[in-house]
């Protein structure tokens, strides 16, 4: 039994997916999720749909009882994650867990992205656990670009602040092909995967694809950090995540977003999606 939390949110659907597409019935697959009406495409599907709430101890053992290995998808409540990651760890040691790998952040120890201290102390929880485990480190997705860029084809602008930096993107599907792998193959345990598209490119670079598939024009206006906050804000975005956006960028301009890793790459054993296939699926 492989349970996965998060089930219900994109990279659960796609680890699902990719199990039963590589042969794991889904009687053998337990989805946890919040709210089991949002789930019932995977329960039709023969998914066993069980309802865990990360801010819900109480419920948690019984959820993750019986299954010997775990796909913990980080929370995307930022801020509030340490102690709902703690309430996970430590119902799956108590229902006995055999296995866990967890979604973390590129480079999650040395990264001074903000979004890495709930990452690190998530890592700490699970080597304090005893539970055997794997460190999946993702970069960024590719879709946090594709899925996001309305607009700015509308504005024929893209704003940033990530100067000449370099992201290496993979996308969701590349990601949970290598969850998989690591949960259904076997010498993963103790591994910590730094795991990033092959290829890399700058936000000038992603503007002039975008630019060149969609046969438009759209511009990348880099800023300073905080123009960039202000200017979001000013557009509207709420200050709190006008100011994740931009220490992101602030990240990509670093290098916390960049690796020449082939991690990933090895784990799904093909070439990770580029940026000019993402842009074409958008
Ligand atoms: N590497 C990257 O570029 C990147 C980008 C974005 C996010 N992430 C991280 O990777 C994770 C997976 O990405 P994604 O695209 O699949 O995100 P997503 O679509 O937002 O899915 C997040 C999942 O977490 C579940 N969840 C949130 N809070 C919960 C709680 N208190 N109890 C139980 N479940 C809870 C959500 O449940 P509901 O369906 O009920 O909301 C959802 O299933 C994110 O949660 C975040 O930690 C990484």
């Amino acid at each position: 039994m492989i349970a996965i939390t998060g089930a219900t949110g994109n990279l659960g659907r796609l680890s699902i997916a990719e199990l039963i597409r590589r042969g794991t019935d889904p009687s053998d697959i337990r989805a946890l999720v919040r709210d089991p009406e949002s789930a019932r495409d995977l329960d039709a599907q023969g998914v066993t749909v069980v309802r865990a709430d990360y801010d819900e101890p109480d419920g948690l053992p019984e959820a993750l009882k019986g299954a010997e290995k775990l796909l913990f998808i980080s929370g995307s409540e930022i801020g509030r994650r340490v102690p709902q990651h703690r309430n996970v760890i430590e119902a799956a040691q108590a229902s006995g867990t055999e296995f866990i790998a967890y979604t973390s952040l590129l480079r999650a120890d040395t990264s001074r992205i903000g979004l890495a201290a709930e990452h690190r102390a998530t890592e700490a929880l699970l080597a304090d656990s005893g539970i055997p485990h794997t460190l999946l480190r993702n970069g960024w997705y590719l879709e946090n670009y594709t899925e996001n860029l309305g607009p700015s084809l509308h504005h024929g602008v893209h704003l940033g602040s990530a100067g000449e930096g370099r992201v290496s993107a993979a996308s969701r599907a590349d990601y949970a092909a290598a969850a998989v792998e690591v949960l259904t193959g076997s010498g993963h345990e103790g591994e910590v995967y730094e795991l990033a598209g092959d290829r890399s490119f700058t936000y000038a670079e992603m503007v002039a694809e975008v630019s060149r598939a969609r046969k438009t024009a759209l511009a990348y206006r880099d800023m300073d950090s905080d123009g960039h906050r202000a200017a979001l804000a000013e557009a509207g975005v709420p200050e709190d995540f006008a100011a994740l956006l931009a220490d992101w960028d602030a990240g990509v301009k670093r290098g916390d977003l960049f690796a020449e890793d082939d991690a990933l790459h090895r784990l799904i054993g093909r070439d990770t999606t580029s940026l000019a296939e993402a842009v074409a699926r958008m």
